[in-house]
């Protein structure tokens, strides 16, 4: 027997394969992020519950009620406290997936690893023909890029936990402005991301017939 036809190509294997529990967070993640996404939607734009302010006077007035803007804040604050509360709920669900995959990071098999899988891709580009190398360094720079979304999500997590606890934790009252400002400035980076993944894939899958997507669903390797 041919003793090479049993061994796993294994610069290949890491790269390519997608293990149940990357994949049950990638997915999980991908909803829990969109989740929050939507939520901002619906606070800044869709519900938009400080706009409604004079609505709610004009409304009152029509039953002889004359609200004050004060008045009229406080019942607004009702509506945007309610998709706060989701923000909070989807927002802690999304730090136990990112804790999950810190742990997965530390303690699981390599194969599971970001780290590796990083270092895997680097080392194939390296050691890739020239003729090769076009391919091997869009592989590169893609997985760059989730390392970006990864430093993105730990910043948001991290000051999303300040901003949930500051009224039980002094020392994340006294930082809270400067939290809330950074997670503001790193939604825009999720954003960023997000579309620069989503045409990525796209591109991948129509140009390359990659296959990325299925193997991100179903998990099974490249044959190549
Ligand atoms: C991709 C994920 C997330 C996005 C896009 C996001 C986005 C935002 C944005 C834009 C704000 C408003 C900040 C401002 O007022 O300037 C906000 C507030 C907040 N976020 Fe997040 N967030 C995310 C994740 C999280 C996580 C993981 C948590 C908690 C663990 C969290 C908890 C909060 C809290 C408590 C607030 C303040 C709500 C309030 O003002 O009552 N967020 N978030």
């Amino acid at each position: 027997m041919n003793p090479t036809s049993t061994l796993a190509p294994v610069t290949h294997a890491p790269i390519n394969d997608y293990s149940a529990p990357v994949r049950i967070w990638h997915w999980g993640n991908a909803l829990l992020v969109s989740g929050q996404l939507l939520t901002i939607l619906f606070q800044r734009v869709i519900v938009n519950a400080r706009s409604a302010v004079p609505e709610f006077q004009e409304t009152m007035a029509k039953e002889n009620i004359a609200l004050t803007e004060k008045q009229a804040r406080s019942l607004t604050h009702i509506l945007s406290e309610r998709i706060w509360e989701w923000h909070i709920y989807l927002g802690l669900a999304l730090a136990a997936f990112w804790l999950f995959r810190v742990i997965l990071e530390l303690r699981g098999p390599s194969e599971m690893r970001f780290s590796s899988r990083l270092m895997a891709v680097a080392r194939r580009y390296r050691l890739a023909a020239p003729a090769d190398k076009g391919d091997a360094g869009v592989a590169l720079y893609a997985r760059s890029t989730y390392a970006l979304f990864y430093v993105f999500l730990t910043v948001m997590v991290i000051t999303g936990i300040i901003l949930t606890y500051h009224n039980e934790v002094a020392f994340f009252d006294q930082i809270e402005h400067t939290a809330e400002e950074i997670h503001n400035v790193t939604m825009y980076l999720i954003i960023a991301f997000f579309v620069v993944h989503v045409v990525g894939v796209v591109w991948s899958e129509v140009v390359k017939k990659s296959g990325l997507t299925s193997r991100m669903i179903g998990g099974d390797a490249r044959k190549d």
